[in-house]
């Protein structure tokens, strides 16, 4: 049976309008704007307002993506949203998404992969399109992280931020192909980024919110290392796949996690850090959003022609990886 090839149609992009600076941190935690921006080399992120969403800014993202595509909301088939931060435990925050932009006809679902969710999402969207499931799929990645931040742990607090990024997927038509894709997970890593309570393990209880277990959980320097591998590796293998070389790629997006990470892969990938798109000193960290966002500032800036091969790369809690190899 053939395949029907997925492009990718639109991109879009919502940051909330409070910026998070590292002074005002330093206010809050033991902490300098000089360490944050030599460890990780983020500078400022995005905080959503008391009464905004997940589902807000997901849906936000998810209408620039569709204007760009020139698609309305009621032609799409199919909403993945890939999330940590969902609006409720449950049902999924694709459903409230898929009532504020108007897709009546579209299944809704959220996908947990964490930092790496919305380059999974993509490859779930690509099979749909490829099996003639679904024509038109819309992939968001919308995270509230500063929900789940213990304010009083500098070695988590200072590292994230608020967003989405979306994509709306769909037939090809020649442009932006998805060319492959290479994903993976180590469940053996799990203890080492998670949200200790408030599933089955350590349901929600007093004792839970007082001892502090619904904050992410982090031993950085282990994700470190892992990251540090994992990017460059799960890269290489999508670009390998795809029939593209190394020294071929035009722009290289990385989940935006930490500038030594991001330095590390492009090193591996043997690419250039003008080959790198950046976006993290203003976002910080923003999990399954840091992708999508920073491929539509990618296009927006014009760091894309028709015909350029890029990569995107993500990794995270899991601990997962999912890396997809596009030709522009
Ligand atoms: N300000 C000042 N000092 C700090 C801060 C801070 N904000 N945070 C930690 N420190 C201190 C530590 O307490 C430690 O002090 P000690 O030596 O007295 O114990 C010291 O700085 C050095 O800490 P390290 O852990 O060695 O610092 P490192 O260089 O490893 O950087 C960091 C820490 C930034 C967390 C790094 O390990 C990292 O980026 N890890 C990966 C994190 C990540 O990308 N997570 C992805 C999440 S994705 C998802 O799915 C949610």
């Amino acid at each position: 049976m053939s395949r029907n090839i997925a492009s990718i149609l639109g991109t879009g992009h919502y940051v909330p309008s409070y910026v998070l600076t590292n002074a005002e941190l330093e206010k809050r935690v033991e902490t300098t704007d000089e360490w944050i921006v030599s460890r990780t080399g983020i500078r400022e992120r995005r905080l959503s307002a008391a009464n905004e969403y997940s589902s807000d800014m997901g849906a936000a993202a998810a209408k620039d993506a569709l204007a760009k595509a020139g698609i309305g909301a009621d032609q799409l088939d199919a909403i993945i949203t890939a999330t940590l931060t969902p609006d409720y435990p449950w049902p999924a925050t694709a459903c409230i998404i898929q009532q504020k932009i108007g897709a009546p006809q579209a299944l809704a679902f959220d996908l947990s992969a964490a930092c790496s969710g919305f380059v999974y999402a993509m490859a779930v969207a690509e099979g749909f399109i490829a099996s003639g499931t679904a024509q038109h799929v819309l992939v968001i990645g919308a995270e509230k992280l500063t929900n789940i931040m213990d304010w009083s742990d500098r070695n988590t607090c200072v590292l994230f931020g608020d967003g989405a990024g979306a994509v709306v997927l769909g037939p090809s038509n020649g442009r932006a192909v998805l060319k492959a894709f290479s994903l993976g997970a180590d469940g053996s890593m799990v203890p080492k980024l998670y949200q200790p309570a408030g599933g089955t393990v350590t349901p929600a209880s007093a004792q839970t919110v007082a001892d502090k277990l619904h904050y992410l959980k982090m031993d950085g320097k282990d994700v470190f290392k892992f990251a540090v591998r994992i990017m460059g590796e799960a890269s290489l293998a999508a670009a390998t796949q795809a029939g593209f070389k190394a020294e071929d790629i035009t722009l290289f997006i990385p989940h935006q996690a930490n500038i030594r990470i991001i330095e590390s892969a492009a090193k591996h990938m043997g690419l250039p850090m003008d080959r790198v798109f950046v976006n993290l000193d203003r976002y910080g960290n923003t999990s399954a959003a840091s992708v999508g966002i920073a491929l539509d500032e990618a296009v927006t800036q014009g760091r894309l022609k028709a015909g350029d091969k890029t990569v995107l790369v993500a990794f995270g809690a899991g601990l997962t990886w999912a890396a997809c190899a596009i030709e522009w």
